[in-house]
């Protein structure tokens, strides 16, 4: 006899409003047995729920997956396979799963490591992934900010831990996405106005979420705007061009 699953979809949501929810996540979701959403260990939130707060999803089918922040390589294997685990369980016993991961599933998202880990325990398990609207493309629309024209690049960028480094990638890129800022933002500002470049940039912190800011204004910036964890820098190395007059 042939064994059957369950399905496994990864979908991406928010950041912020839940229309910026594909029709087919939504899809989904309305069918899923159980959301499955990655927390923070110790936290008691989670800004993916968050993005999907609007629609009505019985609350007894919401589970959520702790994840520790540590550095530590074999603690994190061991939870990854254990909640990998986990989910082979719900499949096996033929639940419809639906992971929600903020953004874009595949980029920087704990997701990816997940489906590794259920790949490992499991090879031939089927795994769905719809794309999600990634916290720059939202920010870039909400400013009306052209990400890349004709032949610039683009580079997304987790910061770097110094400006050196930072500025030979400007140095080889038109623009950049720059993600995962924390408490860089001071030298990243100096930075871009030492190389002159700090009017064509743009910042969303808390894109879509309650305290947003989106501003292409980064000079003006007070002590309690500044970037955190939940921001992204948009640089462009020149302006964006126009066609009248070219
Ligand atoms: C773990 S990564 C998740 C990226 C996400 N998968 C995406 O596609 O945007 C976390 C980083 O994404 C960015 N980010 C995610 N959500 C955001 C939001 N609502 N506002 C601003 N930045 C956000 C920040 O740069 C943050 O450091």
């Amino acid at each position: 006899m042939i064994e059957t699953f369950g399905t496994f979809t990864g979908i991406g949501v928010g950041p912020g409003p839940q229309e910026f929810l594909t029709l087919k996540s939504f899809n989904a979701l309305m069918k899923a047995d159980k959301v499955l959403v990655p927390r923070a260990k110790g936290s008691s939130n989670s800004v993916a729920l968050t993005c999907i707060k609007d629609i009505d999803i019985q609350q007894d089918k919401i589970e959520f997956l702790d994840y520790p922040m540590s550095n530590d390589e074999s603690l994190l294997s061991s939870i990854y396979l254990e909640i990998a685990a986990k989910i082979i369980a719900d499949l096996k016993n033929k639940l419809n799963l639906v992971y929600i991961t903020i953004g874009d599933p595949y980029i920087y998202s704990t997701y990816s490591y997940t489906v590794n880990a259920l790949k490992e325990l499991m090879p031939e398990i089927p795994i769905s992934t719809y794309p999600g609207i990634s916290s720059f493309q939202a920010l870039s629309a909400a400013l009306n900010f052209p990400l890349g024209q004709g032949k610039e690049k683009i580079l997304i960028l987790p910061c770097p831990e110094t400006p050196d480094e930072l500025r030979g990638h400007i140095e080889k890129n038109e623009n950049i996405v720059l993600m995962k800022i924390g408490d860089r933002f001071d030298w990243v500002r100096n930075l871009l106005s030492d190389m002159d470049i700090l009017e064509h940039c743009a910042l969303g912190k808390r894109i879509g979420l309650d305290n947003e800011i989106l501003t292409r204004d980064l000079i003006e910036l007070n002590e309690d705007d500044k970037p955190g964890y939940l921001s992204v820098v948009l640089i462009r190395k020149f302006p964006a061009q126009g066609r009248i007059g070219h």
